[in-house]
């Protein structure tokens, strides 16, 4: 399993249910390798179909899923394991994104099992957080946070196999974001006053562009971003990387 802390920086793409063959030749075509450096740690996440194809046509990036099982073998008709996904040259995978936890119902206990599951394989987690709207306008979008870490984190996890990604909800897909101070602040909370993920990596995620990364990267308690529309175009991507 990859020590994530000697990297300075994660940039993870979420590809989410897109791409194609014929994308993947165009995207990886246009992938400078030399945007990622030995510190920096550049994810790619595309459906689980294609990382076979991805891992023949890739230049200095790790890969990823987007979900694994939390059951290991067995009569679970449509499911994909840790252990195939290890087999898959996977070395991270994201787990209880909002859009699993909303649409397949993802409990914080299946996103702790999940993470067992790929710990068991040397598979580094990247686990998924953050408030809806209606949370963050009642003003309990820490308790929600603290809830949420408190659940799905493994007991088996460490700040140098797991990855926590900051993600509200209502900054997915939709061109707004927290202002700074309240992404650095939400970090801080999460590395200094929750136990459980106490210096821990965090990424912040929700329409990231390249108009707006390098001011969130800039921030002390941010190492890197979860990326998802803007990480389906290569140039918008490799801004984003530059950072
Ligand atoms: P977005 O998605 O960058 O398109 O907002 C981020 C994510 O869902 O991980």
């Amino acid at each position: 399993m990859l020590d994530i802390n000697k990297f300075d920086k994660i940039i993870v793409a979420n590809w989410k249910l897109n791409g194609s063959k014929d994308f993947i030749d165009a995207f990886f075509n246009d992938l400078n390798p030399e945007v990622i450096n030995s510190n920096s740690c550049g994810i790619i996440c595309p459906p689980s179909i294609y990382l076979d194809k991805c891992f023949s046509k890739n230049k200095n990036f790790f890969l990823g899923a987007q979900n694994c099982s939390q059951f290991n073998s067995g009569a679970y008709t449509g499911e994909i394991n840790a252990i195939m996904l290890r087999e898959c040259n996977c070395n991270f995978c994201i787990v209880g994104h909002s859009e699993r936890r909303m649409n397949f119902n993802d409990s914080n206990n299946d996103v702790k099992v999940k993470s067992e599951n790929l710990i068991d394989n040397s598979i580094n987690p990247i686990i998924c957080i953050g408030e809806t709207l209606e949370q963050k306008k009642n003003g309990i979008t820490k308790e929600v946070i603290f809830e949420q870490i408190s659940s799905s984190l493994p007991e088996t996890g460490s700040a140098n196999s797991v990855i926590i990604a900051y993600e509200p909800i209502w900054a997915i897909g939709s061109g707004l974001t927290p202002n700074l101070e309240e992404i650095n602040s939400i970090h801080s909370f999460i590395k200094k006053e929750i136990p459980k993920s106490r210096n821990y990596k965090i990424l912040y995620g929700g329409s990231v562009k390249s108009k707006n990364s390098k001011n969130i990267m800039d921030l002390e308690n941010v190492d890197g971003l979860l990326v998802g529309g803007a990480s389906l175009d290569p140039q918008e991507f490799i801004e984003i990387l530059k950072v």
